[in-house]
């Protein structure tokens, strides 16, 4: 419906009709409806699945995403998008509807994983070490998704929404780069979503406030003196101090942290000699730190490089800690907007049911969409693909993992609704009456 349209129609029901404000919930709550069967059409789920198993095929590490993101323009050329071509060196922004303000954006990550693929199907990863394990194959078929839907309807859009294909979630900070690009600078609110495979399909799953966790990585070279083992007098021995450190750093959350406040620290990595009867010269440890606030990010970045160096002294041993800040920026926690979770329930719930949109507790993983969320009102939620004709699933960034096909219509449709509802729902009101929408967005 054009905007002149619209106003006649406000106008009309404020003569004889019900609020504006129903009408305008009565218009967007039939969007989530017709973008899902629109989504479900067969030639639709086709092409789908056709996207989601081509970039299965071709897996492509954080920021070398270029035959993703050359797959992601020609599928825009085709719908006769436009789009902003490279942001953040391959990511792509596309944008449909009016090419005026207000803006709302939704986010897909392209990003594959270092890992082999033990899958055996028809469109197994064809690139031996590289596998789209936390299904970032299906958000890309998912967003294009939602472009064609959107495209589809774009007569009735009453603003621009950006369409954000981003590279590098996995640890790369993407999402920090696309900002830093200045390109989402009068953004007004932005939607993410994540495949869930021990969630059914047809649900969705999120919650107001800490979603997910912000988190860090840490490096740490232990150096000694290497020896014989069976002369230990002789040596200054990494492995003992390094193994001390390891203990030393568990008693951070069990000593210091509010037992009220969720942390981790894990060290997870172990690497140090190569013989029983050599003591090595040094050990590399590794691992990461996850807390809700900065502070506690912050406050746990300063106490393991201290504990590390300190402890490492007890033994002699001298220690340096990294944090790899440049490649792997420290991720902020994802915490979704209370208004946007409003908007997230009433558009879910048209769509699939009140009873299948779940309130889930937080998770201490982490997702590079909190960087938006700095910046921006932004919102992230879970997607249900499990089924149980097909039994379990495997989680994320297994090997074995496997994408329940049939979710795609249903993340695309979500997709477009919650972006093509909010700009009908944060239109200046045409009429007299408060914006109450407007107040709450
Ligand atoms: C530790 O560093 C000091 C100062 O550079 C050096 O003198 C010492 O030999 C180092 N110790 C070890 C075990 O590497």
């Amino acid at each position: 419906m054009a905007y002149s349209e619209w106003v006649l129609w406000i106008f009309i029901l404020c003569l004889f009709g019900p609020t504006p404000i129903s009408s305008e919930s009565s218009l967007s709550s039939k969007i989530p409806t017709n973008f899902l069967s629109f989504a479900r059409k067969q030639e639709v789920v086709d092409w789908l699945v056709g996207v989601r198993r081509k970039i299965h095929e071709n897996p492509e590490l954080g920021f070398e995403e270029v035959e993703t993101s050359k797959l992601v323009r020609a599928e825009l050329d085709k719908m006769g998008i436009p789009y902003k071509y490279p942001v953040a060196v391959t990511g792509v922004l596309g944008f449909v509807g009016t090419g005026e303000p207000p803006f709302v954006a939704i986010r897909a990550d392209m990003d594959a994983l270092a890992m082999q693929e033990m899958v055996e199907w028809e469109h197994k990863s064809k690139i031996p070490g590289k596998m789209h394990a936390c299904g970032h194959d299906s958000h890309v078929a998912m967003l294009l998704g939602a472009a064609k839907i959107l495209q589809e309807h774009r007569e009735e859009l009453q603003g621009t929404i950006i369409l954000v294909f981003q590279p590098a979630e996995e640890g790369g900070g993407g999402a920090k780069k696309i900002l830093d690009a200045g390109v989402l600078e009068n953004v007004n609110a932005i939607f993410g979503l994540h495949i869930a495979p021990d969630l059914p399909i047809g649900e969705v799953a999120s919650r107001s406030g800490p979603l997910l966790a912000g988190s860090g990585f840490f490096e740490a070279v232990i150096s000694g003196k290497g020896g014989h083992a069976a002369i230990p007098q002789h040596s200054i021995d990494p492995i003992l101090a390094a193994s001390n450190v390891i203990v030393s750093l568990q008693h951070l959350v069990s000593r210091e942290a509010d037992p009220l406040e969720s942390q981790v620290v894990t060290v997870a990595k172990f690497q140090g000699g190569g013989a029983f009867n050599v003591i090595p010269d040094s050990v590399t440890i590794g691992g990461t730190f996850r807390a809700f606030s900065k502070e506690s990010i912050m406050q746990l970045k300063q106490r393991i490089e201290e504990v590390i160096t300190r402890q490492a002294a007890v033994q002699r041993c001298n220690a340096t800690v990294d944090f790899h800040e440049k490649e792997k920026p420290f991720f902020p926690a994802t915490i979704n907007n209370p208004n946007l979770h409003k908007h997230f329930q009433n558009v879910a719930g048209n769509m699939l049911g009140v009873h299948n949109v779940k309130d889930m507790q937080p998770l201490m993983g982490s997702e590079d969409f909190s960087f938006y969320q700095e910046e921006m009102p932004g919102y992230f939620f879970f997607l249900g693909m499990k089924d149980e004709a097909l039994g379990r699933l495997p989680s994320v960034h297994s090997p074995h993992f496997k994408i329940n096909e049939d979710a795609l219509p249903y993340g695309a449709a979500l997709h477009a609704s919650l972006a093509a509802t909010y700009l009908l729902e944060i239109q200046p009101q045409p009429s007299s009456r408060e914006g109450k929408h407007h107040d709450e967005l």
